[in-house]
């Protein structure tokens, strides 16, 4: 039986699990790729660690070049996570004709040109299933079986970490601090969760599957990115009121001469099959012109479903060598010459429906005051929520808007914010009711 020998950069997390998947599914994997894989070495920072991996003697090692260099080796998995020395070390495996696996969603948003370009130059594979959505397997199907298509929108719910907080602050009434110092110490949230909480790690994503959708480079600092730390249980109550439910959302949509892409913390309505994501959970739904609308659901990060996106990714290369195929399907789906670069849109020319909610002075008046500057910029109201009175102080005043161009929305905001009549800055959600 043919053999094909793996190194893999980094043994955390995920590299656990895909040591684990190809140590207990070895049999399976031989039965159906007619070819074994063999983990030759497996490269990390601190070889004292226990990594409750029962190993040969000699696999471990510390030294990561002696993989990259090793002529026996022909696939190496990137887990290491962050930018540098992951790029070089990935550069160096793709120079020496290694095809390469990886992970690193937060890499291929800021360089992946550089790592396919290299890739196509050495005529090897870089593939990255496990990077959106982990084992949810999106991106083979948009390289795949929905190829045919013309896609016009791709929407998800692509952190778990904020998923998970947001749920709970749904189910439970809870405000966003708790919940996340809960998550925290229940391992669903990173001792520093910034990039997940801020949007960054949803906003990698999502410039990776607008590059796979329309084919497309993305300015990757040119995406409009806001995370959930602004989402106030005051919010999430009102969201309920309204009928929806508050999702962070990452939104990419294709017109003719530029893109929508966006991630924010939005309404969606209680009965669409996103809102009912719930937990650690992910959701990609993608829009093509042949298939329709198609939404696929599964746990996007952890140990185990991780693993099988990058050992799926194994398979695929192995199955590549044995018929002696090589690079079958270009990295992006498109060929490399095709990819074109298509601006994002301004956020300010977004459209949508707006989620308002003011503190303001609670005496007569003051509702006249505030659709006043929203009609005098082109804003008309759908639906008011004015909270009793509390005898005088600050109350809540919810306003939803009629569908408005941000850029409105944001004049007319400073307007209220002038006339010295709230006590903070308002919150602002948009309504996605058009998914
Ligand atoms: N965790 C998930 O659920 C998940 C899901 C999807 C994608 N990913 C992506 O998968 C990748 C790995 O994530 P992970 O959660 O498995 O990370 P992790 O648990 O932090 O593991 C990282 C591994 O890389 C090694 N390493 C890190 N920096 C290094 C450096 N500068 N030099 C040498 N070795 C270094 C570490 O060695 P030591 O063990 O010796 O410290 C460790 O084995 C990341 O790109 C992440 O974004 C993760």
């Amino acid at each position: 039986m043919k053999e094909y020998k793996v190194g893999l950069l980094g043994c955390g997390i995920v590299g656990t699990g895909v040591v684990r998947l190809l140590q207990e599914n070895s049999s399976i994997l031989e039965k159906k790729l007619g070819a074994k894989l063999t983990l030759k070495r497996i490269a990390v920072r601190d070889l004292e660690k226990d990594r409750g991996l029962v190993l040969a003697p000699g696999v471990l090692t510390g030294d990561f070049r002696q993989i990259l260099a090793d002529p026996d080796i022909s696939i190496i998995i990137e887990l290491m996570g962050g930018y540098s020395p992951a790029r070089e070390y990935l550069l160096e495996a793709i120079g020496n004709g290694k095809h390469v696996i990886t992970a690193n969603k937060a890499l291929l948003a800021l360089h992946g040109q550089e790592l396919y370009d290299a890739a196509a130059r050495n005529r090897v594979e870089i593939r990255y299933e496990a990077a959106v959505a982990g084992g949810i397997p999106v991106l083979s199907a948009i390289k795949g079986n929905m190829a045919a298509n013309r896609f016009g929108s791709v929407l998800g719910i692509l952190n778990g970490t904020c998923n998970y907080i947001l749920t709970r602050m749904t189910e439970e009434g809870a405000g966003f601090a708790a919940v996340l110092k809960n998550a925290q110490e229940l391992g669903y949230a990173e001792a520093d969760p910034t990039f997940d909480i801020e949007g960054t790690d949803t906003a990698h994503k999502l410039s990776i599957l607008i590059s796979l959708c329309f084919g497309t480079w993305v300015s990757f600092g040119d995406i409009h990115v806001e995370g959930i730390s602004s989402v106030s249980d005051l919010d999430i109550d009102f969201a309920g009121r309204l009928g929806y439910r508050i999702k962070l959302l990452a939104i990419g949509k294709r017109y003719e001469d530029r893109i929508e892409a966006r991630v924010h913390p939005a309404m969606v309505p209680a009965c669409d099959p996103l809102a009912g994501i719930s937990g650690v959970y992910n959701a990609v739904r993608l829009t093509g012109n042949y298939v329709g609308t198609v939404m696929f659901y599964g746990r996007g990060a952890g140990m185990e479903p991780t693993a099988s996106a990058v050992v799926g990714d194994l398979m695929a290369i192995a199955r590549n060598m044995l018929v002696g195929a090589g690079r079958r399907t270009a990295p992006l789906g498109f060929l490399d010459k095709n990819i074109g670069f298509v601006p994002i849109q301004p956020m300010g020319e977004t459209v949508c429906k707006y989620y308002l909610r003011f503190s303001v002075l609670d005496r007569p008046g003051i509702l006249a005051k505030i659709a006043g500057a929203l009609g005098e910029n082109g804003i008309s109201i759908k639906s008011a929520i004015q909270t009793a009175k509390s005898g005088g102080g600050f109350v809540p005043l919810v306003i939803v808007t009629h569908e408005a161009k941000e850029i409105d929305v944001n004049k007319a905001l400073d307007r209220i914010g002038a006339i010295g009549i709230t006590s903070e800055n308002p919150a602002l959600i948009r309504i996605e009711d058009d998914l």
